[in-house]
């Protein structure tokens, strides 16, 4: 994998992450993954000095810049990972597109909005670019698991998932949402209420039409601790995924048997689901990238897939402002919200902001 990489953004997930004792699992960012795999990060760029200049202690990258611009130009880089957040999304990776990398590796959520998801995917096809979106689980061997059982249909024909997890709803709730399309295929509509906070990205509660007459209840309130999770009913089992993040990852598929307690009906009974190795899904996504580079191979999680998971976050809004059922694909393409940096403070915003 002799690829020339540039990272924008060098935070937690850019790389700051690496350095938390209590993430046990690493690599757990875009520049601890590179490290990993053996593939040089040949520059980097930050708005903040002190950032560039870590980084490059850490790392050993001699190329820094404070404006990616200078960087795209200046540099012939093969693969670019957009850490930022989202309200630059577009404008870099329509630059990087235009530079003439392979492939753009963007972190979630891919945009503020439909016009700007649009357009980075229009930009990325128009110059033959690679476009990947982090929503994590797509790279996540347990997550890949639970989709493959739900898949070849031990649960039977899914009827309706219960789902929840922490605000905001373009900044943890999007992994649900992405996660819900992994498990149940398209969203059709939504029909939802905002819980108005002091940030710009609140949670809601509310439902979503899925293809074939699924539908999803999710919640998605503020808290100060984490909770995410999906419940699966089928026709004939149900998935219990509670807690489904960084510590636990816990979940249990029971089908339907011959009851035990009673003649003539059946219950629900645990399974035993083998969970395979965790493998870094960030190093996975890498690699994936790598062989849609070399291969040809399907990417986990595309430009269209990050495009839709933000759909249903706006629908979301879009139903809440105008108190009706939208349809998707939603037509208003200019609805903007700017994401939480975290689900954990009320205002949105990262402690360390300057
Ligand atoms: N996939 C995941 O599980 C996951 C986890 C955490 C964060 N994220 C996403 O990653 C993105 C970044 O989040 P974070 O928590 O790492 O944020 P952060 O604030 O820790 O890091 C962002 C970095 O980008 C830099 N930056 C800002 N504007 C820039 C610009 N124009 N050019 C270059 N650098 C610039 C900032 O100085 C900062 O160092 C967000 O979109 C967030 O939602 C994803």
């Amino acid at each position: 994998m002799n690829y020339k990489v540039g990272i924008i953004g060098l935070g937690r997930i850019g790389s700051l992450f690496e350095e938390d004792p209590k993430i046990k699992k690493k690599p757990c960012t875009h520049a601890g993954s590179y490290k990993e795999l053996g593939i040089e990060i040949t520059a980097a760029c930050d708005i903040r000095k002190d950032r560039l200049e870590k980084f490059s202690k850490t790392f050993g990258v001699k190329n820094l810049y404070e404006d990616y611009k200078d960087m795209l130009e200046k540099e012939d880089l093969d693969i670019v990972s957009i850490c930022t957040h989202a309200p630059d999304h577009r404008d870099i990776c329509v630059k990087a597109a235009e530079s003439g990398v392979k492939a753009i590796f963007c972190e979630k959520p891919m945009a503020c909005s439909l016009k700007e998801a649009d357009e980075m995917i229009e930009v990325c096809k128009k110059n033959k670019v690679i476009l990947a979106v982090d929503h994590t689980r797509r790279w996540d061997t347990c997550f890949e698991k639970i989709t493959e059982v739900i898949k070849e249909g031990k649960i039977g024909k899914i009827l309706y998932m219960n789902a929840y997890s922490s605000v905001g709803l373009l900044n943890g709730t999007i992994h649900l949402f992405d996660l819900l399309r992994s498990y149940a295929g398209n969203a059709k509509w939504v029909d939802a209420k905002i819980i108005k906070d002091e940030s710009t990205d609140p949670g809601g509660y509310g439902l979503i039409g899925f293809e074939n007459d699924v539908r999803a209840y999710v919640n998605a309130i503020w808290k100060d601790y984490i909770y995410f999770g999906a419940d699966v009913m089928g026709t004939h089992g149900f998935l219990k995924g509670t807690g489904m993040i960084r510590s636990g990852r816990s979940f249990e598929f029971s089908i339907s048997k011959e009851s035990e307690n009673e003649s003539n009906i059946k219950e629900l009974y645990p399974i035993d689901t083998e969970v395979p190795e965790w493998k870094s899904p960030i190093s996975e996504a890498i690699k994936n990238i790598s062989n849609a580079i070399d291969k040809g191979e399907k990417i986990k999680c595309t430009g269209e897939d990050g495009r839709a998971a933000l759909e249903i976050a706006l629908a979301f809004h879009e139903s809440n402002n105008t108190g009706k059922r939208v349809s998707l694909p939603l037509q208003n393409r200019e609805l903007r919200v700017i994401p939480r940096e975290t689900s954990f403070t009320k205002s949105g915003l990262l402690e360390d902001r300057k």
